[in-house]
């Protein structure tokens, strides 16, 4: 039923292929199987349910039935240039962030690297995953999860930043099935664009914090604390610490924090 549904609305989108099951451990997991098997530029996996589903650094995200959207779509490498792939978690990100705004006209933000907030709260995540054929990157699984209903929202103390999802931001129901539509059209319509000015611009303004004082904890000593100034030509973060020197700071195994946040 669900699955017919979802067909229709997806029917006009450009996909390579469409899969979706009701439970599934992870889309990402189920999206690199497929590659591997041969799987299309532009295939989508798509679940009601995950019951493994993963975030960055290693964390568990949920996706309890019937309240979220998970999807993964994967992406050929040699439709996509390789120094842009390191713009697809930017690019997942920006299309949640697009679609949010003209489907539902609710305002977010890009926490960089990968997190959509709404009000502040988390409300959706983006998970790159690359597979590679000794140097060469043969398939990049683009995953997106985004907290649709309250039951999608982990309880407080399993969570390291505050979350919410899109009917408490809109307080009224939300089409899941339109929103992933919406999502995908955005993103297929910026993904020929990745390595524009514009895309870099759409992100930049879209970005969590801009202008404000902001806490990285890079994994390796004292956090830095700095003013965020923008992005990077390479979409690396940009802040000016406290001596006036600009730092760019890379993601890899950091938290951005407003300074003064406290969980
Ligand atoms: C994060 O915020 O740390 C990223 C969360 C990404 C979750 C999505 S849900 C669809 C896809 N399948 C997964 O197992 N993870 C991603």
């Amino acid at each position: 039923m669900q699955a017919t549904i979802l067909e229709q609305s997806l029917s006009t989108l450009p996909l390579g292929a469409t899969r979706f099951f009701d439970s599934i451990g992870s889309t990402n997991d189920e999206a690199l199987r497929w590659a591997r098997a041969g799987a299309p530029h532009l295939a989508l996996v798509m679940a009601d349910e995950q019951t493994a589903g993963r975030g960055r650094l290693g964390r568990r995200w949920y996706t309890p039935p019937g309240s979220a959207l998970a999807f993964s779509l994967l992406l050929r490498p040699e439709s996509l240039p390789a120094p842009l792939l390191t713009r697809l978690t930017a690019l997942g990100a920006l299309a949640v962030c697009i679609a949010l705004q003209e489907h539902l006209g609710l305002a977010s933000q890009i926490k960089w690297p990968n997190d959509v907030l709404a009000g502040g709260r988390k409300l959706a995540g983006v998970l790159v995953e690359i597979d590679w054929q000794g140097d060469r990157p043969t398939a990049a699984i683009l995953g997106i999860g985004i907290n649709i209903a309250s039951e999608s929202v982990p309880a407080d103390n399993e969570l390291m930043f505050p979350a919410t999802c899109v009917e408490a931001e809109l307080g009224s129901p939300v089409d899941r099935w339109a929103l992933l539509r919406a999502t995908l059209q955005a993103l297929l319509a910026w993904l020929p664009r990745l390595a524009s000015a514009d895309f870099l611009t759409a992100w930049e303004r879209r970005l969590a914090y801009r202008g404000e004082t902001v806490q990285v904890f890079t994994g390796d000593g004292l956090p830095l604390e700095g003013r965020l100034l923008g992005l990077e030509t390479d979409g690396a973060l940009r802040l000016r610490l406290p001596t006036g020197e600009i730092q760019s700071i890379q993601a890899g195994e950091l938290h951005l924090r407003p300074a003064g946040f406290s969980q």
